[in-house]
């Protein structure tokens, strides 16, 4: 099994470049069944994507990688189409359950596996089921399979979602974009990664309009069917350099290849917090900070401070004078990585939703064990400011969501190795 050895303490300097975004490359995978022909570029070459990849080769479509360029070329001819998504490759990542709305649009039916619990929370598909059932789909569960039907075509709606959700939200889109008559979606997510899909779908023939947290679609044709999108880049993994410059530079760490609009919130907390941050158009530049002061920050649906970077940030809010407070307010169990924080000399006490982090404390190396893919990052954090050597266990979990983690950070000086 793999580990990452990091030696801590060295000054982060120089220049990074952001890749592609996962979470907006997945569900633009599961659109890609609807068309003909589709190249994609700017994909992150990471494992859920590998998943997403087996999961459209395993429906049906023929897929050409070009790791090079970071670019997929996808086909899909309508020939020996299987509507279906098998255990094996959602139980692994959860966004294969967005396959749902586009095999009912194209196809009328689909069988998609229930993707089950997972480390951070119990995760139901409810408001997923609840959207496409509003448009007339035929939903029963069986033996672990969500089987779905819409023989006839699925059909405008009202939906208003009682909580947010992104992956609801997408799903919805992909089975409101050719259903007949006109769909409106409230209450939806509005992140980032959603109106990227959401431009994907406009290439297509899609007439989507985003108004607050309302979409209103018209029934669409596929009017193109040959179409080239570039995602945008990764906004979770622009705000874990962003920490990590934030703890570690002496000079200037550079982050290319970025909108920095698009992470307003994030901006706003660090530089609360003290963070020195220099903006550009396509640039973020994290000079070296005298103090931080504390804060108190609740997790939210976009526009508000992510969940997916609470625990990098509490990394830092480790190194900050005075007691923050981080409330998790989007997923129940999402504080795994405080055991092993705490482990390698940090204050943290855990009550109902809200951490509570005590600052500054020195950290010191120790041999941990990663359990979901944010908090793994957070973990690397904490070794690279922490003394002597840190090693991190089951590191898979990293290679689920940042490309090429390892190779980034050398190229700053960071001292960290697999083995
Ligand atoms: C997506 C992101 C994930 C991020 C999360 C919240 C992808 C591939 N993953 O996950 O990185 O942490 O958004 O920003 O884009 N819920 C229900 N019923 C449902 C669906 C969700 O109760 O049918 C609950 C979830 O348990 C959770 C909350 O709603 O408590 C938000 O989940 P959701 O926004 O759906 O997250 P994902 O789309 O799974």
């Amino acid at each position: 099994m793999q580990k990452l050895i990091i030696k801590g303490r060295k000054e982060l300097s120089g220049k990074i470049s952001i890749s592609g975004s996962k979470n907006a490359t997945l569900p633009i995978l599961a659109a890609s069944i609807l068309t003909k022909s589709v190249k994609i570029k700017n994909i992150p070459l990471v494992k859920d994507i590998f998943t997403m990849i087996d999961l459209l080769n395993h429906i049906g479509l023929k897929t050409k990688l070009i790791k090079k360029k970071n670019t997929i070329q996808i086909y899909n001819k309508d020939k020996n189409i299987h509507t279906l998504a098998p255990y094996k490759l959602v139980k692994t990542m959860r966004a294969g359950v967005l396959v749902l709305g586009s095999l009912l649009t194209k196809y009328g039916k689909a069988k998609v596996s229930l993707p089950g619990g997972c480390a951070i929370g119990t995760r139901p598909v409810d408001l997923h089921l609840f959207a496409l059932k509003k448009m007339g789909a035929k939903i029963k569960i069986k033996d672990g399979y969500i089987l779905a039907e819409a023989k006839n075509g699925l059909k405008g709606a009202i939906v208003r979602f009682p909580s947010i959700s992104v992956g609801a939200t997408e799903n919805a889109l992909l089975a409101s974009f050719q259903a007949k008559g006109r769909t409106i979606l409230k209450n939806c997510a509005i992140e980032p990664e959603i109106k990227d899909l959401i431009n994907f779908l406009r290439k297509l023939g899609a007439n989507i309009i985003l108004k607050g947290r309302t979409i209103f679609i018209s029934e669409s044709e596929i009017r193109r069917l040959k179409v080239t999108h570039q995602v945008i880049f990764d906004r979770i993994e622009l705000g874990t350099y962003m920490i990590a410059g934030a703890l570690l530079t002496e000079k200037n760490l550079t982050i290319n290849r970025i909108d920095p609009k698009i992470i307003k919130s994030e901006i706003d907390i660090l530089r609360k917090i003290g963070v020195k941050i220099a903006q550009k158009k396509n640039s973020i530049i994290i000079k070296k900070s005298n103090r931080f002061k504390k804060v108190n920050i609740t997790t939210k649906p976009y526009p508000g401070f992510p969940t997916d970077l609470q625990a990098q940030l509490m990394v830092l809010l480790t190194q900050v004078n005075g007691i923050s407070r981080i409330k998790e307010n989007i997923f129940e169990n999402r504080f795994m990585h405080v055991p092993e924080l705490r482990r390698m000399g940090a204050q943290i006490e855990i009550k109902n939703k809200t951490a509570i982090i005590k600052g500054p404390t020195k950290l010191t190396g120790a041999e941990v064990m990663a359990t979901d893919l944010r908090a793994s990052v957070s973990l690397v954090l904490a070794g690279l400011i922490a003394e002597n050597r840190t090693i991190i266990n089951r590191i898979y979990h990293l290679d689920r969501g940042y490309e090429f983690l390892e190779n980034k950070l050398k190229s700053c000086k960071a001292r960290i190795k697999r083995v």
